[in-house]
């Protein structure tokens, strides 16, 4: 995983044998959860931080929960109420943390690349969270997470993934994840919202929303209305009448997945969000999962096998 097995950047950083591994990990780390003792030993005296530029629910507390679980201390930085706001360096704040000597540092940041400077300050692994418009490769592991529990394999599965591509990091880790594992992603969106040259990383396109018909999983992508500076589309209300996900654009047998938070009533209608179809909650539960599989990944032996993970003894 990552330069010398040693972070996750990216989703460019697994070879689908690491992407499977972790699933197959996640898996079976899925069982713990169902036990009334549900903490393991296996991270004992290990030192997760997560440091979040931005705002976060999903993110930040399945981390946080997926460390604690895994018996790792842990430590929670905002920047709101921190020394940024007095204007120190992201290199400067990733240095003080460092003196605790964390073997993993979680960070979200609006920033590109804020991920990799870390990484390169510190000796710590590091796991990005999601930076700017780039990338969210834990997000892509667990929606991958989701659709196998859900619909039993991920080769073949068709996803069309609709609305905000341009802004989403969501969007593209999705993508290269459903690319590494065999599925086929259909980008939905007007052209304001797609950007240029994305066909290149493996997606089909298309500026109607009657593809969605034809797939097995339909993922929901937020507006991102914080990421844009300029008007992309004439209204919301005409954004949601041409690509909004309502319950007469969903047919029987196909699930609907959306990453959160949700704009009920723009990108997806209440009435799907809360339906049998919705794949939401399921989404939630396999973030704790499988950001319990990366740290495990990260942090025990490169390429252990997943047989190991079900014996694992209960603290
Ligand atoms: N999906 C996601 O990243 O959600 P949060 O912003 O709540 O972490």
């Amino acid at each position: 995983m990552g330069d010398s097995r040693r972070h996750l950047l990216a989703v460019g950083d697994l070879a689908r044998e690491d992407a499977e591994r972790i699933l197959d990990t996640a898996r079976a780390l899925e069982r713990s959860l169902d036990r009334e003792v549900k903490k393991l030993p296996t991270l004992r005296g290990r030192l997760v931080v997560n440091l979040f530029y931005e705002s976060s629910t999903r993110t930040l507390s399945s981390f946080e929960l997926a460390a604690k679980r895994l018996s790792a201390d842990t430590m929670v930085l905002r920047a709101v109420g921190s020394s940024v706001d007095k204007g120190e360096s992201l290199r400067d704040t990733a240095l003080t943390l460092a003196a605790y000597d964390p073997d993993v540092i979680v960070i979200r940041h609006p920033h590109i690349g804020a991920p990799r400077l870390v990484a390169a300050a510190t000796d710590a692994r590091v796991v990005n969270a999601g930076d700017g418009k780039h990338q969210h490769p834990t997000q892509a592991l667990l929606d991958l997470h989701t659709i196998r529990d859900a619909l039993g394999r991920l080769e073949g599965v068709s996803v069309a993934i609709v609305g905000d591509v341009l802004h989403s990091r969501v969007a593209r880790s999705l993508v290269e994840a459903l690319v590494l594992v065999g599925a086929e992603p259909v980008l939905v969106a007007p052209p304001t919202l797609l950007p240029r040259g994305i066909e290149a990383i493996g997606a089909a396109v298309s500026h109607t929303v009657d593809v969605v018909a034809d797939v097995d999983v339909v993922y929901v992508l937020r507006m991102q209305a914080e990421r844009m500076e300029a008007a992309y589309v004439p209204s919301l209300r005409e954004y949601t009448a041409l690509y909004g996900i309502t319950p007469d654009r969903v047919r029987p047998g196909q699930v609907v997945m959306h990453p959160g938070p949700m704009n009920r009533g723009v990108e997806i209608d209440a009435r799907v969000a809360d339906s049998g179809a919705s794949l939401v909650t399921e989404q939630v539960r396999s973030g704790l999962v499988v950001r319990m599989a990366v740290l495990y990944d990260l942090l025990t032996a490169p390429g252990l096998h997943v047989a190991a993970v079900p014996e694992l003894e209960v603290a």
